[in-house]
């Protein structure tokens, strides 16, 4: 009866979009980090935006374990297309870098049992000037039900972003209404949030199954952490919205390319799980280093992002030394068998890893004893009391992942739970 109770008092407040898709968050590999707008398939053969590209990808992601570990959506994302439709109207793909077209794409990631994620804008065109749906939006959606595609993201570039509160609810109506299950991913709310324009999150969350937040990823620690550190500032307003079936975004992983250190991608990993972000791969499988391979298919922390309970985690410490460099923050995710992923990542870059020590206030933990996981399994399994400090020693600009297993029983852990949440009511 508590757990009833605790499951509807930390419900979403938001309705899901009803397509039954996405009701952990999605998991896949999307061209555009990695490969961006890469045309040329002369100059660079493996990493133009191909057919042979995506058909190596697949293959890659089956033999390579990237689908037993979940990532099941290989997407491509802008620069696929013509510069113009046909004499119909309708899309076509750039005939040269795709000569089979793309139902040939799709059968060939369909045998493969992956699915096949597309990439439009809802504008006139593209981001990178390619058309766009709009005014085409019926004829380009019949074009994506017979290419059978089983993902969408739609940009939202060339639009006015206040079109856009009912344009993806319309446009995601019509997608529904096809019968065909497409998850839809909406970049709707980044582009008001550029323009300072509150997006409405609620609607976002009925109507999209991802709402793409904030600035584009870039291949760098600097990127990585503006856009950490804008959704911990934000949390309150973006974390209510997500649960099973819509997702906030904070884009694609960089993990294996050339910008982060091997514990840098930890941290991006380990973030992304508590954030319960779509984890998109956007690497070339084909030369990835087994280090960073190791960090995609950790199935720890693949655990920590998939959990069914669907509560996106939040930042709930910062710890400051002097100068911001020092910085350390917790994360933290309630999940679904009552344990707690933590993660506690380190901003320091003067060399040593250095141990800082928490309390359970620090960490926002019921008062319990605890066996704690490290999900990186640098550690070996310890017991923590719950009332001594919790050390923890973190290398410079990285990582440490533990799940919290309270030693008390379940029920007990949910008691004290409500109590304090009801507290918490109380005091509000
Ligand atoms: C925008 C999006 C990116 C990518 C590019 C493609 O910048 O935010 O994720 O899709 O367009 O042009």
């Amino acid at each position: 009866m508590i757990r009833l109770i605790l499951v509807f008092l930390t419900i979403s407040h938001s309705y899901a979009l009803n397509n039954g898709l996405a009701m952990t968050p999605p998991m896949g590999w999307l061209t555009w980090e990695r490969l961006r707008c890469i045309t040329d398939c002369e100059k660079y053969p493996n990493e133009c935006i191909s057919e042979s590209l995506i058909k190596r990808t697949a293959d890659l992601m089956v033999s390579e374990g990237y689908l037993d570990a979940g990532y099941e959506y290989l997407g491509i994302d802008d620069c696929w297309l013509e510069k113009t439709r046909d004499d119909k109207g309708r899309l076509v793909p750039d005939r040269k870098r795709f000569p089979n077209g793309m139902k040939a794409i799709a059968d060939y990631i369909h045998s493969k049992g992956l699915k096949f994620g597309m990439y439009e804008d809802y504008g006139n065109l593209t981001c990178a000037g390619y058309p766009g749906v709009l005014g085409n939006e019926k004829i380009d959606i019949n074009t994506f039900v017979e290419w059978e595609i089983d993902y969408l993201k739609l940009d939202g570039c060339y639009i006015d972003p206040i079109q856009m509160d009912k344009g993806y609810p319309d446009f995601g109506k019509l997608l529904n209404a096809t019968g065909r299950s497409i998850l839809y991913s909406c970049s709707w709310p980044a582009y008001q949030e550029e323009k300072k324009i509150l997006p409405n999150y609620a609607s976002i969350a009925e109507h999209c199954n991802l709402g793409r937040n904030y600035d584009d990823i870039e291949d760098s620690w600097a990127s990585l952490t503006k856009i950490m550190a804008w959704f911990g500032d934000n949390q309150d307003r973006l974390a209510q919205h997500a649960g099973p079936g819509h997702w906030n975004d904070p884009d694609m992983l960089l993990i294996g390319n050339f910008g982060l250190s091997v514990d840098q991608a930890k941290v991006q990993m380990a973030v992304w799980a508590i954030l319960a972000a779509p984890l998109l791969i956007s690497t070339d499988l084909a030369t990835i280093r087994p280090e960073f391979k190791q960090i995609l298919l950790n199935r720890d922390i693949i655990a920590v992002n998939q959990d069914k309970l669907g509560k996106q985690g939040l930042r709930v410490g910062k710890k400051m030394g002097s100068g911001s460099r020092s910085k350390l923050e917790i994360w933290k995710r309630e999940l679904y068998d009552g344990s707690f992923a933590m993660a506690f990542v380190s901003y320091r870059d003067d060399g040593i890893p250095y141990a800082a020590k928490f309390t359970y206030y620090d960490m926002q933990l019921p008062q319990s004893e605890f066996e704690v996981q490290d999900l990186y399994k640098e550690e070996e399994i310890r017991s923590w009391d719950g009332t001594s400090d919790f050390e923890v020693r973190i290398n410079p600009s990285g990582v440490k992942f533990y799940k919290f297993i309270s030693k008390k029983s379940m029920s007990e852990i949910w008691d004290i739970t409500v109590k304090m949440m009801v507290k918490n009511q109380v005091c509000n």
